[in-house]
């Protein structure tokens, strides 16, 4: 299988999440989001933003781009990538640095992406420096 280089595979995730994003369910908050994922194994996933006229239903569109790579077997994020339209860069919610936490490692990259491209990026340990972890919970 032929490796993607960086600028290949986040051309992708950023096609991925703007194509996502056209597709957010953001009737409350007019507020549209998409997130694309490359697994460590090279899969590509992505999710939007899905809200529900009881506010707090509503999901991230971090959260739906990791339920669907749990849904087609990976379980480790190379790269996440958010994008909105927006002058200010959006960032992961602080749940959705906890749900990347999960399925991340030291290595994991999270792009933060605007209508004319990535514009920055930061390792989970950056954005989550002292994350909720527990050994003891897997015990
Ligand atoms: N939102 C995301 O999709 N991801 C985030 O990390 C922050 C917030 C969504 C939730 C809601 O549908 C809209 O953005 C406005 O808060």
């Amino acid at each position: 299988m032929q490796e993607m280089n960086n600028s290949s595979s986040e051309k992708k995730l950023f096609e991925l999440a703007q194509s996502a994003r056209q597709n957010a369910y953001a009737p409350y908050s007019h507020f549209a989001i998409g997130a694309a994922i490359e697994s460590e194994n090279g899969n590509f996933y992505f999710g939007c933003n899905v809200e529900n006229l009881s506010y707090p239903v509503g999901t991230c569109a971090e959260a739906g781009a990791i339920a669907s790579m749990i849904a087609g077997g990976d379980k480790k994020i190379r790269k996440i990538l958010v994008i909105a339209d927006s002058k200010e860069l959006i960032a992961p919610c602080g749940a959705c640095l906890q749900r990347i936490k999960e399925f991340a490692d030291d290595s994991t990259l999270i792009l933060l992406a605007n209508m004319q491209g990535i514009q920055k990026q930061f390792t989970i340990a950056e954005l989550l420096p002292f994350g909720f972890v527990s050994s003891e919970l897997k015990k």
